[in-house]
């Protein structure tokens, strides 16, 4: 094999007057002349400029949208506009043939619902590929985030028997026979049978486990798949979804809330320094993409801006109990424009959320101190009896991206609250086990991975910026 030099490299440290070989998938080809080639290391393409009259017309013919080359060539400076480089084709080599007739992709711009069809060639696109490059990198920095601060990385179960939640939204995880599975005298299904000796699931969250992590080595993270079967069909919600999962001991809600809107920023910074050309792209197809919008339904500022004012200003921070009176005396709600009305004890639904991020406060914003009535077991009562110390961090266009809280980790009162809520003990004896022997104060909190990567590309549908999005009744590829 020829040495390749992949292309973010040429055109970093362009070595002008060197042979060079490229290999790439056709982003475009004009006048018989020029080639735009791309190898998906970075959003730019190369430029090939070929002799078409000395070309095999067998080879020509073939140079067509999304076909795969190996050119060999003199790398020289670009006449052209558009490009500071270029290269001289001396050889071009067809390595995968792409049919026109057949290729459903085309070069000009194609629907998001068309291209999730075919989500194996999508990432083949400018938008793609910078969205899954960003992707990586926002993973990347994650990890470079919690080992820098002396986080323990902590692989939590996929396949668990809790419902971290409590909420039931489980897939069930067996090789029974579902045709004929094995029964009980009293004629339920055996799962004393299946393959883990009992009824099994996909987790919905590392956090139970990743306590045990916290209450034994300090500070732990987890950074995995979870699986939530919600049949909610939204533009943010995935029925495989990757989440990040802090849990430190010692820290309470407020310490939880300071490591949230660190933790977020320095994700958001990480892209904005390392990656510029991705977003820059993202941030012009955004405004493309409005310009034929009316002013009120355009975004308030271009995506690289928005990260920046993210970035650059403390998020809001008020209790549940604020939320709600602000909400009640907000316009929206006098004139009847709310859905659902904003009630103490009742869940924020997304419109409200949306008007406490977007039209009050402008910017992000941490609720926190729920209704114990709808929040999770494990969240620590406050001293009101009526609220737990949880919070949600919301942003623009989004709204929810992180669910935090402190944990109970006084015993008698966990015990109490599973009893409400009707979770056996015996289910989580070793959840119990962590107060019983050694607790202490510990919180945390999940980020949905897919949330933030959505803000920070500034896509709108979250199935946009998963390689092979789950969604209810999708599972191709
Ligand atoms: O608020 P959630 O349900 O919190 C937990 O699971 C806690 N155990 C986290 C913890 O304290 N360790 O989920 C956390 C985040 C949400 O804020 C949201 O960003 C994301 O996970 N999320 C989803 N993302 C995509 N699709 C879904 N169906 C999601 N459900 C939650
Ligand atoms: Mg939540």
């Amino acid at each position: 094999m020829s040495k390749r030099t992949e292309i973010a490299q040429l055109l970093t440290e362009p070595k002008i007057g060197e042979q060079v070989t490229v290999k790439g998938w056709v982003r475009a080809f004009r006048s018989n002349r020029f080639i735009s080639l791309n190898d998906g290391t970075c959003i730019k393409n190369i430029q090939v400029v070929i002799d078409f009259e000395q070309m095999d017309e067998n080879v020509l013919k073939k140079i067509n949208f999304h076909a795969c080359l190996k050119v060999v060539g003199l790398l020289q400076e670009s006449m052209g506009k558009g490009q500071s480089i270029e290269i001289i084709a001396e050889e071009v080599e067809i390595l995968g043939e792409s049919n026109p007739e057949e290729y459903v992709l085309q070069p000009k711009r194609q629907t998001m619902e068309f291209l999730r069809e075919q989500a194996h060639l999508r990432m083949r696109t400018n938008t793609f590929s910078a969205v899954f490059r960003i992707r990586h990198a926002v993973a990347y920095a994650v990890n470079k985030y919690f080992n820098d601060k002396g986080y323990y990385y902590m692989h939590t179960p996929i396949v668990t028997g809790s419902d971290a939640e409590g909420a039931g939204e489980m897939f069930q995880v067996t090789t029974l026979d579902l045709n004929n599975p094995p029964k009980t005298e009293d004629g339920k299904i055996d799962f004393k049978e299946d393959f883990f000796g009992k009824a099994t699931n996909l987790t919905v969250s590392g956090q139970l486990q990743a306590e045990i992590g916290a209450l034994s080595m300090g500070k732990v993270y987890t950074f995995g798949p979870t699986f939530r079967a919600e049949n909610s069909n939204t533009t943010r919600h995935l029925a495989e979804f990757w989440m990040i999962e802090p849990e430190v001991a010692f820290a309470d809600i407020f310490d939880d809330m300071d490591l949230a809107e660190d933790f977020v920023k320095y994700l958001i910074n990480y892209v904005l320094d390392n990656y510029p050309d991705d977003l820059a792209f993202l941030d012009e197809r955004i405004q493309e993409e409005e310009k034929n919008l009316p002013k009120d339904k355009r975004r308030p500022m271009g995506l690289i801006d928005m990260l920046k004012f993210v970035v650059d200003n403390d998020f809001e921070r008020i209790t549940y109990t604020e939320a709600v009176n602000i909400l009640r005396n907000s316009k929206p709600f006098k004139k009847g424009r709310f859905e659902f009305e904003p009630k103490w004890g009742a869940d924020l639904h997304s419109e409200h959320e949306r008007f406490l991020v977007e039209k009050k406060f402008k910017k992000p914003v941490i609720v926190r101190d729920y209704p114990k009535g709808i929040k999770a077991f494990y969240m620590r009562m406050n001293d009101d009896n009526e609220t737990v110390a949880a919070m949600d961090v919301l942003f623009p266009y989004i709204g929810e991206v992180i669910g935090g809280s402190q944990r109970e980790e006084r015993l008698d009162i966990l015990k109490g609250r599973m009893a409400d809520m009707d979770i056996p003990e015996e289910e989580l004896w070793w959840y119990l086990d962590l107060r019983k022997f050694g607790g202490a104060p510990h919180a945390g909190f999940g980020l949905g991975f897919e949330r933030m990567v959505l803000f920070i590309t500034g896509m709108t549908n979250i199935r946009d910026v998963i390689p092979f999005p789950r969604t209810p009744k999708t599972a191709e590829f």
